[in-house]
């Protein structure tokens, strides 16, 4: 029997012309967002071959809070910046959030809100490795990232850690807990206290990582924003979906620390209305 063609490109859903200008400098690469047979698709990657391409993005209200009260998690994006993020997580190899969203949040970081493809496509949507910064492995072994996973409708998660600074049967154990349900462990070094994300970076490029979405939480984000220097540059684009909503001063927000003299220079790249929010692509100042 003929093998089924593959439906015309335009049968295909498209990604948002903002994700390809911001992410791709303008037009679709072939294979874009699809897993094609083992194949990894497309997707943007760093001049640098030792780091991966990093993509910080996260939805904020009108008055830059990414959480409610007490960490709630709060609905910010809009049906329509939702698809965007999930259109922009199938153009990523991996996907990261802090131990704090994955605790408080349980996510499942995969791409379920993108158009479904037509009916007998030969391929499928990417998804994205997810990776979780956990210094000290407080992940939950029952988390929907590691029950996904077991039943197969999720890829492997990995939790990058740090190695105990003494002997610690307690994290050996959470270890031995977590790999049982199916995590992958991956130790870096440590800095002040938390994962050092130059060494992470390095380790997840070695493992083959080209690119790099970062979600959040705040202390996350606070930290990428902190790091990234035009020195040292960790941050290669931002993607900042703002909601037409105030939180108020209860809310969580991510600025904490952070000065205009020390944060990385960005400049504004596109905007774009996806239903009632506003989205802009920043990059770094050349
Ligand atoms: N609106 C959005 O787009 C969005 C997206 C995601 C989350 N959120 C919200 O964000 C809130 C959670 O934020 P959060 O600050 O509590 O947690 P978080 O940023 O998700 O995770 C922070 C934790 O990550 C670990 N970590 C390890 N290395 C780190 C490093 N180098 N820098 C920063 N953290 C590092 C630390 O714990 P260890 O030291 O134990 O490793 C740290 O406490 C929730 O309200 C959630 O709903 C919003």
């Amino acid at each position: 029997m003929d093998t089924p063609a593959a439906p015309a490109a335009l049968d295909t859903p498209q990604p948002p012309p903002l994700l390809l200008d911001a992410l791709f400098g303008g037009g679709a690469p072939p294979g874009l967002a699809l897993h094609t047979d083992g194949q990894a698709p497309p997707t943007p990657t760093h001049a640098d071959a030792a780091r991966p391409h990093v993509t910080l993005t996260f939805a904020q209200s009108l008055d830059a809070k990414i959480g409610g009260a007490r960490g709630k998690q709060l609905a910010l994006s809009g049906r329509e910046s939702l698809v965007m993020t999930h259109w922009m997580r199938t153009m990523h190899d991996a996907i990261m959030v802090g131990i704090g969203t994955a605790l408080n949040d349980d996510p499942q970081l995969n791409t379920r809100h993108v158009p479904p493809l037509p009916e007998g496509h030969p391929h499928k949507y990417h998804l994205p490795r997810p990776v979780i910064l956990d210094a000290d492995l407080n992940l939950l072994p029952e988390c929907k990232l590691l029950t996904n996973y077991a039943a197969g409708t999720g890829r492997r998660p990995w939790i990058i850690a740090v190695p105990p600074t003494r002997n610690c049967v307690d994290w050996g154990l959470r270890r031995h807990d977590l790999e049982v349900a199916g995590a992958k462990v991956i130790e870096v070094e440590r800095e002040n206290g938390r994962v050092s994300l130059p060494s992470m970076l390095k380790a997840l490029r070695k493992l083959g990582v080209r690119s790099l979405m970062v979600e959040g939480g705040a202390r996350v984000i606070q930290s990428f924003l902190a790091a990234s220097t035009e020195k040292a540059r960790l941050v290669d684009t931002v993607i900042v979906t703002v909601a037409p909503v105030f939180v108020g001063d209860e809310g969580v927000g991510y600025g904490a620390n952070l000065s205009s003299s020390s944060v990385d220079k960005l400049q504004h790249a596109q905007t774009a209305v996806f239903g009632r929010d506003v989205v802009f692509a920043l990059t770094p100042t050349q």
